[in-house]
């Protein structure tokens, strides 16, 4: 009788350990499949251009003060929609999307960028652009997309 209880213990803790070995397996194998859809999902903002070495570090840090490059300000604020054309954005890089609009004129660009237009937000979302770091984002884009 009190054989029977030994072995029944026995049993139940090996079925434990067997148990608990599934439930560490589990946890570890969710935890690398949301490391890998946060990979997957990771915002488009962190799109970096190749031959442009303002991004990262450099455009973080030249928005503390003085006045950012075109580039710099592409990247921080516009490259998100404009390097792929999220939404039907102006392509950077293809002049069959900016030459249309080119021909619109600077004035009209800078105003329709600050005030927004369609799925395009005022400012690109960047609140602490001037106009003037605006319109050299346009140029820039301009200037790439000939
Ligand atoms: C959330 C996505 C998004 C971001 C961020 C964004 N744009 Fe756009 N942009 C668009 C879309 C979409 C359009 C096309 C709008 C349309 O004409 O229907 C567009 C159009 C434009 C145009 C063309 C306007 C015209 O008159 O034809 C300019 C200029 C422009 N964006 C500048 C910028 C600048 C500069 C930035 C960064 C400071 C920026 N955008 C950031 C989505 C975006």
């Amino acid at each position: 009788m009190s054989d029977e209880v030994v072995t029944v213990n026995k049993f139940t803790s090996a079925l434990c350990a067997l148990g608990l070995g599934i439930a560490l397996a589990g946890s570890v194998n969710a935890a690398t499949g949301s490391n890998a859809i946060a990979e997957r999902i990771k915002p488009l903002g962190s799109v970096c251009l190749e031959g442009d070495d303002s991004c990262g570090g450099a455009a973080a840090a030249a928005a503390g003060g003085g006045a950012r490059s075109g580039a710099e300000i592409y990247t921080a604020s516009c490259a998100a929609c404009h390097a792929i054309g999220v939404a039907g954005a102006p392509k950077f890089g293809s002049a069959a999307d900016w030459g249309p609009r080119a021909a619109n004129g600077m004035d009209s660009l800078l105003a329709n960028a600050i005030n927004g237009i369609n799925a395009m937000p005022p400012r690109g979302t960047c609140a602490t652009c001037s106009d003037d770091d605006i319109q050299s984002a346009i140029q820039h884009m301009l200037d790439n997309s000939q």
